[in-house]
């Protein structure tokens, strides 16, 4: 079978390669339902970004034990518990009883506090699947990722994404569906680094405590049905203003229920502030289409129309403390070699990121 995805490579014949695109949040998620299979407690909107990437090569080998190697660096700890997550579910699915050996590679930095779990654990995810002879549907690849990382489960697909919580407790509910492919609307994303030290609470730490403390979870939650109603018909319109706005108070509601837990998270670092006030500033001021929201970590992602890109560059890059800026345009979907057999919803041959 022709191959469609240029970025791969071809790999011993018992190896699977998948790449994936990070993705970012505009009506967010924070918090869970249940900690067992990972399952969150509202729904989320993503939109997926075609400059950040993993692609991950993995091997099943039986008697090995798992070998995690991210970026040349070996990984033991968080990053290799998460993954098996994700293999564990794979190897049981196919009764595997072999170790994986898995090499990620990242186009951006990763731990930096940009989403390499959501672009790691996808491209984890469909590589295991195919290396083990599973045939899942997208919706059943979104369900193995999302073990791994709530977010990974968005990471599955192209263009704008939306999270569905589901209500079971086994999560056979709870995956991410395509909302519209990345062609749908022509936006990008300018992904601002600040200078900060790298220490951060990671998000499923930084959640629990938030449910468990703030005292405004409860309100958090209640106010995300209404926020993803609001993004829906704005996407359903091309409506760059509605979502924008909506994006930006999702972000900063989630950020003042994580600043009331005990002891307070404070994902932000100055330079994170001074952003804010110049997104409002040239919007206010100028008329310029841009909108911010921002992660659990300090970095800004900026949400803008092609056209304005050129003129946002120099101004941005002017902030004091802004390392970086990576600009993106709308990813498209996981591609993984060899693919999957073919079965309804199973990844098309013609998805590649865009
Ligand atoms: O997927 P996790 O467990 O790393 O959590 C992601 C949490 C946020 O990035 C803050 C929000 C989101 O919806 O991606």
């Amino acid at each position: 079978m022709e191959q469609s995805a240029s970025l791969l490579d071809q790999g011993p014949p018992s190896a699977a390669q998948a790449v994936a695109c990070a993705n970012i949040a505009l009506v967010k998620y924070w918090g869970k339902r249940s900690r067992t299979h990972n399952l969150p407690a509202q729904g989320s909107l993503s939109i997926t970004l075609q400059a950040l990437q993993t692609k991950t090569t993995l091997s099943f080998v039986p008697g090995e034990r798992d070998r995690l190697v991210v970026d040349g660096e070996e990984r033991s700890q968080s990053a290799l518990e998460k993954a098996r997550l994700v293999l564990d579910a794979v190897r049981d699915r196919a009764s595997l009883q072999a170790g994986a050996q898995i090499d990620s590679q990242n186009n951006f930095p990763y731990g930096s506090g940009l989403a390499s779990s959501a672009s790691g654990l996808a491209a984890l995810a469909g590589a295991a699947a195919a290396a083990a002879g599973l045939s899942p549907s997208l919706e059943e690849l979104s369900r193995l990722a999302r073990l791994g990382s709530g977010s990974a489960c968005r990471s599955l697909h192209g263009g704008f994404v939306e999270w569905l919580p589901g209500q079971r407790s086994d999560g056979e509910d709870s995956y991410a569906i395509p909302l519209y492919p990345a062609d749908y609307w022509d936006l990008r994303v300018l992904v601002l680094l600040v200078d900060a030290p790298p220490k951060k609470i990671p998000s499923t730490q930084g959640m629990l405590r938030t449910a468990e403390t703030s005292p405004y979870h409860r309100s958090w939650l209640q106010g995300v049905q209404d926020d993803l109603e609001e993004a829906r018909q704005a996407l359903g319109k091309r409506d760059l203003e509605r979502l924008g706005t909506v994006a930006e108070a999702s972000c900063l509601k989630m950020h003042a229920d994580a600043l009331a837990a005990a002891p307070g998270l404070l994902y932000w670092r100055g330079p994170t502030i001074e952003i804010i006030h110049t997104v409002r500033q040239l919007r206010q001021q100028q008329g310029l289409p841009l909108y911010f929201t921002i992660d659990a970590g300090p970095h800004v992602k900026i949400l803008t129309l092609p056209e304005t890109v050129e003129s946002l560059l120099p101004l941005l890059g002017a902030i004091p403390g802004v390392s970086q800026i990576i600009e993106s345009a709308i990813g498209g979907p996981i591609q993984i070699n060899p693919p999957l057999a073919q079965k309804e919803g199973a990844v098309p041959e013609s998805g590649k990121p865009q």
